[in-house]
């Protein structure tokens, strides 16, 4: 993959698919990849997609999944790529050519919660990875998905469970708010308390009216699987898996560097905008010697919904 093909720019998804979430870190970014292509290839064994099937693959980014379902299930499989974000769209393309597969490519821009430039009944499979995590409107995107399929039509998709991580961000807050009102006294305030919170507050919302708001963390699997059966699929499988694993990050500046989605600033971002300069020494000191002896873990939360449209 060609990471230098687009520069930092505007376009907020560009910015995080092709550098933000990697911290602009070449070693980091394959493993990220490795990782990415594990949770594409789940979602290809729950499509049963056929050789010549035409799949849409909704807010494509990079096309990996895209290109993915060819090199798996061939040379006459056609995969309609949308996305909202020009410039992927613009790389996808690219990539598409380099890979010598235009022909069995189309790219469209298009937004998931209408699906507005794709036909009725016109698609054999809709898949998705990471997208409608970030639409407002989950069960507009799903009436569109079945919409766009033809009957017995399957859709496939991962989204990531945020909810943990809010939920954590709150309980953060709580504490903090808690040794502020006095309410805890005769512990002090605990300043590594308080910028834990300050920096996860950045990412992640951190009070339940937040939540609530909050497109990445307002929903769970089974809110999936709800949305799912109200637009009408039917043979609805889901699985939540969660992984918790020694960290793929290795070192302090991929630790401060990546965004953990496109919404987020990194801590790197939040320290030197957020906190003070003793705040953010007071902060390194705290967290830099756990991260540069290996001990953070990783907690992956992936649903994985399949579907057929009756
Ligand atoms: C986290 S990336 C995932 C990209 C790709 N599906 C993958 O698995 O690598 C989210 C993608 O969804 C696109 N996106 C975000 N909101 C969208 C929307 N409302 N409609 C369509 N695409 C959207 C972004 O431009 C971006 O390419």
């Amino acid at each position: 993959m060609n990471h230098s093909l687009l520069s930092p720019s505007q376009d907020i998804w560009a910015d995080w698919l092709l550098h933000r979430r990697f911290a602009d870190n070449p070693p980091y970014a394959e493993r990220v990849r490795f990782v990415v292509q594990g949770y594409i290839d789940r979602v290809l064994d729950h499509a049963r997609l056929a050789p010549d099937a035409h799949l849409l693959d909704v807010g494509a980014g990079e096309g990996t999944l895209g290109f993915r379902a060819i090199e798996r299930f061939g040379s006459h499989l056609h995969v309609t790529m949308t996305d909202i974000s020009t410039a992927m769209l613009g790389y996808a393309q690219a990539q598409a050519d380099e890979k010598g597969l235009s022909s069995q490519c189309s790219f469209v821009e298009s937004s998931a919660d209408a699906l507005s430039e794709i036909a009725d009944a016109s698609m054999d499979v809709v898949t998705s990875r990471s997208v409608l995590a970030y639409v407002p409107d989950k069960r507009a995107a799903l009436r569109a998905i079945h919409r766009v399929l033809k009957p017995g039509g399957r859709i496939s998709i991962a989204e990531p469970i945020f909810q943990d991580e809010a939920f954590d961000t709150v309980i953060l807050k709580n504490r903090v708010d808690a040794q502020v009102s006095g309410s805890n006294e005769g512990l002090g305030t605990d300043l590594g308390l308080a910028l834990l919170h300050r920096w996860k507050a950045c990412q992640f919302p951190d009070t339940p009216e937040k939540i609530a708001n909050s497109p990445i963390a307002n929903y769970s699997e089974r809110d999936l699987m709800r949305i799912a059966v109200g637009e009408g699929f039917t043979e609805i499988h889901l699985e939540l898996h969660i992984d918790v694993l020694p960290s793929i990050i290795q070192s302090w500046e991929v630790f401060i560097g990546a965004s953990p989605h496109p919404w987020a600033p990194s801590l790197k971002t939040i320290m030197e905008e957020q906190f003070t300069k003793e705040e953010s020494e007071y902060f390194e000191a705290m967290v830099r010697p756990s991260i540069e002896a290996g001990h953070p873990v990783s907690i992956d939360r992936m649903a994985y919904l399949s579907a057929t449209k009756p």
